[in-house]
């Protein structure tokens, strides 16, 4: 989604406002834009289309020479990604950068249409720049003016604004969309997360939903939605800029995938006692009086809920749903009040899932997010957090994430079945001792990264990909196709594989990859019957098996790639990064755009 960052310092601003947007390119973007105030408190405008570099561009042909702006990445949702809808936008006195959707801004354009104010964007973020400057016109000072405004607005925002003629000033909002203040030393920061300040400060206030702050040299003056002024907290972020770099990898999206065993390692030691080999989940969740599981969750997210299904209900014999945030959200499921909602999400803002999981909270359900990032807005408003700990996601494409959120599964689904009764001590010391190996496995299935190399030549060729899977290998290949639809743009389907008969083997011709993905657990028979219906039909198959299953795998398949063996709790884990690293090697061979693949967004904030 949008970035925002806003600077009121004391040094040139051009180039800093530039830096923190480098830092949000990993958001997803289609046009970029600065604005500062240059002198006599004038304000002016650097945008462009696509790329920061073309931003960058524009800035070395016409300097921008101030030390107070704001700067902006657009992922476009009212008005298409050109030059003229790029923020910052301007009316009369106001130029603002704007995250989220104003949803009432038809009827306010009209409105400010009739009263003769003219439009140059069609975005719904210049109706707000109009209405604080007919505020300001009517003689208000600027924070009630924008006050004013920010009552008028039904959706979602985090804003950044400068007013000409107020050279030490920045106002912002949250309400949907985050936002936060970075205090520095005789100078503020505004930012739409922690990253986008973390060039300048660790200090940061993350703003409550409502909150609107006016920001100048000296410091900021906080209020809550009613208008009241508040303090909120000052956090001290370890925005270790280190996990920001690439180091020696091309992508950070291959760099997260290398980093799965250290993100593995650190969320399973939060979730188990490794000295006593017991499961350890934090916050006070009675599994045992539990009713049933709520997951909620979209994309990446919503599958390492379904993996969480198949294992909590067969260890612990607890019912799990897991529904996408954005169907959930909007028809009225029947819920009941002795059911935990858990809420899955990489950013902790997606819109729907938070919609999702405050319409279960509003049915009077127990809440629990399992979450990167943990002053997100989801992590406030749960009644238990439980954090994976793989470090800041910035490849759009979510793998370790993914892999630390399938870890907590884990975890819960032991725990559970423990209170459940339904494990003895033993079975859950033995189950636990299988995590904690389980990242030294994923890194040994990383290490599979050559032989994987070489077959993304072929699959770069495919137009369509078919990836099967039973049991929770049915979510792994929904997985995989997600992963190399989204970085390579090729077709690609996940199904289980018992699914084949019922339509997708009309698919298989000589040409469609199909990748199979068949551990040797219960299921591998079944998976090994389903590749040999789809050879006989000519089909080209991937076989992803591990050092077991290929003693049993029937000939024929066109590759096939040795994962190590696991126990079934952790396949997932293991299996994950060859079809990470398939989806990779395919985009790479392909020459996309691997860290910001085309019309996506990381943090989804819109719905
Ligand atoms: C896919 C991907 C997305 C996210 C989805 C949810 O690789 O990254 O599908 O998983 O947008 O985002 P979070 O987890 O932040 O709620």
């Amino acid at each position: 989604m949008c970035g925002i960052i806003g600077i009121v310092g004391k040094q040139p601003v051009a180039e800093r406002l530039i830096e923190s947007l480098k830092r949000l390119e990993y958001r997803g973007y289609d046009s970029a834009g600065i604005a500062g105030v240059v002198g006599q408190g004038r304000v002016e405008r650097r945008r462009a289309q696509g790329k920061i570099k073309a931003l960058e561009a524009v800035v070395a042909e016409q300097p921008l020479v101030a030390t107070t702006g704001i700067g902006h990445t657009r992922w476009a949702t009212h008005g298409a990604p050109n030059l003229k809808n790029a923020h910052p936008h301007t009316a009369g006195r106001v130029t603002l950068v704007h995250n989220g959707i104003i949803e009432n801004f038809a009827e306010l354009k009209a409105e400010l249409l009739a009263a003769g104010r003219t439009f140059e964007s069609d975005t719904d973020t210049e109706v707000i720049a109009q209405l604080i400057d007919a505020e300001l016109a009517t003689g208000l000072a600027p924070l009630t003016a924008f006050k004013a405004t920010l009552d008028r607005l039904t959706g979602a925002y985090a804003l950044a604004v400068l007013i000409e003629g107020d050279d030490n000033l920045i106002l912002g909002a949250r309400r949907g969309s985050p936002l936060v203040v970075g205090e520095g030393e005789g100078e503020m920061f505004l930012g739409s997360d922690a990253l986008a300040v973390g060039p300048f400060t660790n200090r940061v206030i993350y703003l409550e939903e409502g909150d609107y702050v006016a920001l100048t040299h000296q410091g900021h003056e906080i209020h809550d939605a009613s208008g009241a002024r508040v303090q909120r907290a000052v956090r001290v972020v370890p925005a270790s800029a280190v996990m920001l770099e690439k180091g020696n990898y091309r992508h950070f999206m291959e760099k997260e995938i290398h980093d799965q065993p250290d993100g593995c390692q650190r969320t399973i030691s939060a979730y188990v006692d490794a000295l006593s080999s017991t499961a350890a989940v934090p916050g006070d969740i009675d599994f045992a009086a539990l009713e049933r599981i709520q997951i909620v969750a979209c994309g990446t997210s919503f599958i390492a809920g379904v993996v969480g299904k198949y294992l909590i209900e067969q260890l612990a014999d607890l019912p799990v749903d897991v529904e996408i945030a954005s169907e959930f959200r909007y028809r009225q499921p029947a819920l009941r009040p002795g059911a935990l909602v858990i809420a899955m999400s990489q950013s902790g803002e997606t819109a729907d899932t938070l919609a999702a999981l405050r319409y279960c909270k509003s049915k009077g359900m127990k809440s629990a997010v399992v979450v990167n990032a943990q002053e997100s807005t989801m992590a406030r408003e749960v009644d238990v957090v439980w954090p994976i700990h793989c470090g800041p996601e910035i490849g759009v494409a979510s793998t370790k994430a993914f892999t630390a959120q399938v870890s907590v599964m884990i975890a819960l689904a032991v725990a559970a079945a423990k209170q459940r009764g339904k494990i003895d001590d033993a079975e859950e010391q033995r189950l636990v001792k299988v995590l904690l190996e389980a990242p030294r496995l994923i890194a040994e299935a990383i290490g599979l990264e050559d032989a994987i190399k070489d077959i993304a030549a072929d699959v770069a060729k495919a137009r369509d990909v078919l990836y099967l899977g039973r049991g929770p290998m049915s979510a792994l290949a929904l997985e995989g196709a997600l992963k190399l639809k989204e970085i390579s743009y090729i077709h690609a389907e996940g199904y289980a594989a018992g699914e084949l008969k019922h339509g997708p083997i009309a698919l298989v011709d000589d040409k469609t990859p199909i990748v199979i993905l068949a551990p040797y657990d219960s299921w591998f028979e079944k998976s090994a019957s389903n590749m040999s219906e789809v050879m006989a039909r000519g089909g080209q198959v991937i076989f992803v098996t591990d050092t077991e299953g290929v003693k049993h795998a029937p000939a024929g398949a066109k590759v096939v790639v040795t994962a190590p063996a696991s126990d079934p709790l952790v396949s997932t884990l293991v299996m994950s990064a060859p079809i990470q690293l398939l989806a990779y090697h395919v985009a790479v061979v392909k020459g996309a755009d691997v860290d910001q693949p085309r019309n996506l967004a990381k943090s989804v904030t819109v719905e």
